[in-house]
């Protein structure tokens, strides 16, 4: 549906596509561009200590180093002697967190332990040597930055990383923003753009995928307030999750604080919300308290006893002039896997039809407008008039085709919250009907009230 539909399609698919990378139709391109504009306004625009930053995808490597991630952005792969297949050790070791979709050519929809799990990749595509026992490779750590090279020369002095998270360049802009909005804590930065990530076991979907899109929060807080703000960003983030459509009942999300030994390099407590995918539990967002780690490492991180910014990132308290590391507190949004959860919440199949449930604001099409038939001039020509007026004030669609029944279906399917219709009564008082996508039923408006009907309707 995702690509009959022009949601999602397989990235380079002429060519026979590129694994674990895909691109978004023009329904998709809609909803991610919603995704992202409900959240702008919420955690920047409508909030006076937020601060919007656009940065690189292409960083000054030295952010990398001493961010932690040339060193310690890695995960532990080991490889099956005699199948060659490569596996995640943490997931092979099973922790207490596997799941399915750690390996991805397993099928199975169910959370298995480690037992299980083992037994299951035997049965099914590692073979044990002839003394019964797997043979794994020696873990190698291996890391998931992209590398690339400035100019024409790949030699060493010029290799730079796409970035694999936004935050460090809002860490790194700091001092600008300080310097700039003189801001007094609590204030955070916030940014939406890609990160890359070489990762060793992309799958399911546009779930882990190399490229991905991420909406951050840096938010920066006096060191003793951290667990407190900790607390309100949960209830901030289960609020988003709640007003944009995603299922939160306890079969569909919870939260999930990471055990001591996944948490990330610079990260002293970290939770996950989860949502159920189709392939089990998976990290939705995540939430993390990463301390002063980041501003006190690009001040202080040291090469060859040198140090490599040499600037001075702390805060100055406007009162008492005492200065200091902030600490933070980092809420992240997925915008794929936002994507992803909001249509497997709004999927519905009914007897006949199949519709999504979309929040009206996360809808690609917010109305379409059909004349009832196609074939009559005087309804095509007023229900293009219509049509034409809504599209400058709205994301509006038009159909034409097939009789009335099939494009309520199409419709439904794509999630547009309302159909607008133009039949042989609007030609006599000026009137339409408005069909609502979940209730199926239908209104007659005056032409003159269509769009305020819809507004109220959107909640404006
Ligand atoms: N700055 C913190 C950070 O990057 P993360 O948990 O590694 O934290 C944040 O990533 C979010 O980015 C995840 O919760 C997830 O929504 C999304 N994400 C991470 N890796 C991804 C991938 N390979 N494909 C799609 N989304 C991904």
């Amino acid at each position: 549906m995702c690509k009959r539909r022009g949601f999602v399609y397989p990235g380079s698919e002429i060519y026979g596509g590129l694994a674990n990378t895909w691109d978004y139709g023009p329904l998709g391109a809609l909803v991610l561009s919603n995704i992202k504009k409900l959240w702008w306004e919420r955690f920047v625009e409508k909030r006076d200590n937020i601060f919007p930053v656009d940065t690189g995808i292409i960083m000054n490597p030295k952010v990398w180093e001493a961010s932690g991630h040339v060193a310690s952005f890695t995960d532990p792969l080991v490889e099956c002697k005699n199948c060659h297949l490569r596996f995640r050790e943490d997931h092979l070791q099973a922790i207490n967190t596997v799941r399915s979709k750690t390996v991805p050519f397993l099928t199975t929809t169910v959370s298995l332990d480690k037992d299980q799990k083992i037994a299951l990749i035997e049965s099914q595509v590692c073979k044990k040597s002839s003394d019964g026992k797997h043979k794994w490779t020696e873990r190698k750590l291996f890391n998931l930055m992209f590398k690339t090279f400035i100019g024409p020369t790949e030699e060493k002095a010029s290799v730079t990383y796409l970035r694999p998270e936004t935050a460090q360049g809002m860490f790194v802009n700091f001092k600008n923003i300080l310097n700039t909005e003189r801001p007094e804590l609590p204030f955070g930065i916030a940014q939406i753009g890609k990160a890359f990530r070489n990762e060793i076991t992309p799958g399911n979907f546009i779930f882990r995928t190399l490229e991905f899109e991420q909406m951050e929060i840096e938010y920066f807080v006096r060191q003793g307030d951290w667990e407190r703000v900790f607390e309100e960003w949960k209830k901030e983030m289960w609020k988003w999750l709640v007003d944009i459509g995603v299922k939160t009942d306890d079969n569909h999300l919870k939260w999930r604080p990471h055990e001591q030994k996944e948490l990330s390099h610079y990260s002293k407590r970290t939770e996950d919300v989860e949502f159920n995918f189709p392939f089990g539990w998976g990290e939705l967002y995540g939430l993390a308290y990463r301390g002063d780690y980041d501003l006190h490492n690009h001040e202080n991180y040291l090469n060859n006893t040198q140090k490599l910014s040499g600037q001075n990132l702390k805060y100055k308290d406007p009162n008492t002039g005492e200065e200091f590391f902030p600490h933070v507190v980092e809420p992240t949004f997925g915008v794929n896997r936002t994507f992803l959860a909001i249509l497997l919440s709004a999927y519905e199949e009914e007897d006949d039809r199949v519709v999504l449930k979309l929040n009206p604001h996360i809808a690609p099409y917010k109305v379409a407008v059909f004349p009832l038939v196609a074939n009559k001039e005087e309804l095509v020509k007023k229900a293009k008039e219509i049509y034409l007026v809504l599209r400058l004030k709205l994301p509006t669609a038009w159909d034409d085709r097939g009789n009335i029944g099939k494009r309520y279906y199409a419709q439904d399917e794509i999630g547009t919250p309302w159909c607008v219709t133009i039949d042989y009564q609007t030609l006599e008082d000026d009137t339409v009907t408005v069909r609502d996508r979940d209730t199926m039923k239908q209104e007659r408006v005056e032409i003159s009230n269509l769009k305020s009907v819809i507004d109220k309707r959107l909640g404006y």
